[in-house]
């Protein structure tokens, strides 16, 4: 069942919030909202039908005068939220692990209560926990990563770039990015290198006009190593700025052999992605994804040669995934040691071929992210970075751990909008930070090869304007 307010501004959010207590399943209450302002006086009522009753909930609020009509707005929802997630707690007696915040960035949203004064740095776990019911585990987790942040440079003219490459081997069934199989664009591949490449060129002008200095740089996609050593080559040959940060994730260890990594190092590349996403071989069969563990192990060893900082990707809650196969997946990874391990929580979104009621373990999916982060920092590993995706299962995040000193800053930068991102490529969005006024501006491209390569032209002139 449908939420329905009277002001449709709030209705996504707080639809938002009554799925993660229904599981994304059909809410079996009908629920109306009525907001009433008077001065700064507002009142919340909540009328929940269930059969032929339905109970009345209300609260009143008061909000701060004299500030502007956007913080206003952000504050009436922040309350109306939190009223709808006590009224759905009291009913249902369930609890979210991140209270009633859905849609922002965690540790960016304690950030900005910090920079714009509203609570003192040592209350944001406080906060957190009484005034948004985020539980004791993830509050505390949002101060770690924010003091393992604390390198965090903000300078407008530093920038990263980032160039994706959405092309993939094969695709596996839960990946909701938008990649193409490689066998679908071969013929296109060598023409959308030589658009990438342009499209570099040009912001390279741009670059030095503006004088912006590059910090990091990230290769992403799809699977970067996808492209052969020679097409690498020609691609990273265009890349000259010497940074001290600079990524490109392989991702699948079948894709990766010994004279790409040559041409990764000779380009200035310091770190790589093997992700093994599980260790169970019986679930990388279920989960198409065509990468064995044997090609994980050798693609490592290979990859030590080179001292490249190394990340592994792992995901919580693949299906048929039940706790035990989870937790040999993690001792797995601690034998391996890679510098940083990104725990991912299981996204069930339309674009993947898996659906909701795949997804059978719900349960044991809190316990292996609860797990994951617990051992990891009793590993000496620190989380640096986290985000959270909409139909997340259990309402779950995403979090980065590093170990030595080895944060990716380009990941912070990411999520914690931190610097401006020259994006390139079908796909990518660049984004402006205008730190001082406190506002993002974003720019996306075409996001299939195709249309990226037909109007090449139009995409590169609006990101020169976009940047300059
Ligand atoms: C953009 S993908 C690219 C990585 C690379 N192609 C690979 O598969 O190794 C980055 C990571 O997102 C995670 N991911 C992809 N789909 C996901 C989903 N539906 N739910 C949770 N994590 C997902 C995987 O861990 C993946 O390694
Ligand atoms: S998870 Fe990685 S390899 Fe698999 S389809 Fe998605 S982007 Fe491609």
């Amino acid at each position: 069942m449908k939420i329905c307010c009277q002001n449709v501004d709030y209705e996504k959010d707080m639809q938002d919030l009554v799925n993660l207590f229904f599981d994304e399943e059909d809410c079996p209450f009908s629920i109306e909202h009525l907001e009433e302002k008077n001065g700064q006086s507002l009142k919340s009522t909540f009328l929940v039908g269930s059969g032929d009753e339905r109970k009345k909930f209300e609260k009143n609020f008061v909000i701060p005068d004299k500030i502007d009509s956007l913080l206003e707005k952000s504050l009436i929802k922040r309350n109306f939220k939190n009223h709808l997630y006590e009224v759905l707690s009291s009913l249902t007696k369930k609890t979210l692990p991140w209270g009633s915040l859905t849609g922002v960035r965690p540790t960016k949203f304690a950030r900005d209560l910090v920079d714009r004064g509203e609570i003192k740095p040592h209350l944001i776990s406080e906060t957190l926990v009484r005034e948004y019911y985020v539980s004791q585990e993830k509050a505390k987790l949002v101060t770690q990563i924010l003091q393992n942040q604390k390198s965090i440079i903000k300078n407008d003219k530093l920038v990263d770039l980032f160039l994706n490459i959405p092309i993939c081997p094969t695709r596996c069934n839960y990946c909701s990015f938008i990649s193409s199989e490689l066998k679908t664009v071969a013929d296109k591949v060598d023409k959308y290198l030589d658009c990438l490449i342009r499209e570099l060129e040009e912001m390279k002008k741009v670059i030095a006009e503006k004088s912006y200095i590059v910090r990091n740089i990230y290769i992403g996609g799809g699977t970067p190593t996808v492209l052969t050593a020679q097409q690498l080559e020609k691609l990273l040959s265009h890349i000259t700025y010497p940074v001290s940060e600079f990524t490109v994730e392989c991702g699948r260890a079948d894709t990766i052999t010994k004279e790409k990594l040559n041409v990764l190092k000779k380009n200035g590349v310091t770190r790589i992605s093997i992700n093994p996403q599980t260790f169970c071989e019986a679930t990388l069969k279920r989960i198409g994804r065509k990468s064995t563990n044997k090609e994980v192990f050798d693609a490592y060893m290979l990859a030590m040669e080179y001292d490249f900082v190394v990340n592994m990707d792992i995901i919580a809650g693949l299906t048929g995934e039940r706790f035990a196969t989870f937790k040999k997946t993690i001792s797995t990874l601690l034998e391996l040691y890679p510098q940083n391990i990104t725990v991912h929580t299981l996204s069930v979104k339309n674009a993947s071929q898996i659906r909701g009621e795949e997804i059978k373990f719900k349960n044991d999916i809190t316990k292996m992210v609860e797990y994951a982060e617990k051992i990891l920092v009793e590993n000496g590993y620190k989380p640096y970075y986290m985000y959270r995706q909409k139909h997340q299962v259990g309402g779950l995040e995403n979090v980065g751990f590093f170990r030595d000193d080895t944060v990716c800053r380009f990941n912070i930068d990411s999520m914690e909008d931190t610097s401006s991102v020259i994006a390139l490529g079908a796909g990518a969005i660049s984004k402006r930070v205008f730190s001082i006024e406190n506002r993002i501006e974003r720019q996306p491209n075409c996001k299939f090869i195709e249309d990226y390569i037909s109007r090449i032209d139009e995409m590169i002139e609006k990101k020169i304007k976009f940047f300059l």
